[in-house]
């Protein structure tokens, strides 16, 4: 395990991509996972050429990326995300595991949050790897404006939630790669609860205003 390697699991998805794509912009080493080797490989041999193609960007199953990493961020589908994190048990404890899960679903009304009962995505990912350290964040950036042209998404804030205290801050720092300053600790994991539900919201915005909705906190105090 090398202490900077960042894992995205679902890396060959638009999320994971634009994510890393902004983490290794920033310089950081990153490995894309997927169920397939050969899937990863192709693209993140596409983002490495993006930033440069010095080799920060590398490919690899989930297990294996996730063995790699310090830091893990959860990039699939809330369909089948029980399943995918229960077969990495191992290998997350102890590390930091950013969920940027949305479970959301759509029907004849538009976008809403799919009923959890008491729970969220990332408090999912906590009781099934309770020795892992969740934080959930990324849930309002859209993929679109990640892997776009703007040098730094400097106009939105990412909200930051999580239990852990240092990686929370850790993430918050990661966050800068993405916005140019540290994301905003808003709180506990548990508010997760209404931090990834509020993404329907701005899909329904998006839809009414065709443009790509983020979050942005006014009134904090200069940092
Ligand atoms: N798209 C956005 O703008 C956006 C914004 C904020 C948050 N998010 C959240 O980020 C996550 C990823 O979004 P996305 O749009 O990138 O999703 P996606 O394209 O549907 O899936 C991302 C990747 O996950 C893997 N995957 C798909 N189904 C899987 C399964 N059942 N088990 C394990 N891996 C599976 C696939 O990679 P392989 O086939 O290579 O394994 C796929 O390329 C979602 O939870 C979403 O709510 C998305």
């Amino acid at each position: 395990m090398t202490e900077s390697v960042i894992a995205v699991l679902g890396g060959t998805g638009p999320q994971g991509k634009g994510l890393a794509y902004r983490f290794a912009k920033a310089g950081r080493r990153v490995i894309l996972g997927s169920r397939d080797a050969r899937r990863a490989a192709e693209a993140a041999h596409e983002l490495d050429e993006r930033v440069g193609g010095g080799g920060l960007v590398t490919g690899a199953t989930n297990p294996e990326a996730t063995s790699q990493a310090s830091l893990v961020v959860v990039a699939v589908p809330w369909d089948g995300h029980d399943e995918l994190i229960g077969s990495l048990r191992a290998e997350l404890v102890e590390k930091i595991v950013v969920s940027c899960v949305n479970p959301i679903g759509f029907d004849k009304r538009g976008p809403f949050g799919l009923p959890m009962a008491d729970s969220s995505a990332a408090e999912h990912l906590q009781s099934i790897v309770p020795e892992a350290r969740v934080v959930a964040a990324f849930h309002h950036v859209s993929a679109g404006n990640l892997i776009g042209p703007a040098e730094k998404l400097d106009h939105e804030d990412v909200l930051v939630a999580g239990d852990d205290k240092d990686a929370t801050e850790a993430v918050r720092e990661l966050a800068a790669t993405v916005t140019g300053r540290p994301g905003i600790d808003a709180g506990a994991l548990r508010l997760a609860r209404q931090l990834e539900p509020l993404t329907a919201v701005l899909i329904s915005i998006n839809k009414k205003y065709k443009t790509r909705a983020g979050v942005t906190i006014s009134g904090l105090p200069e940092a």
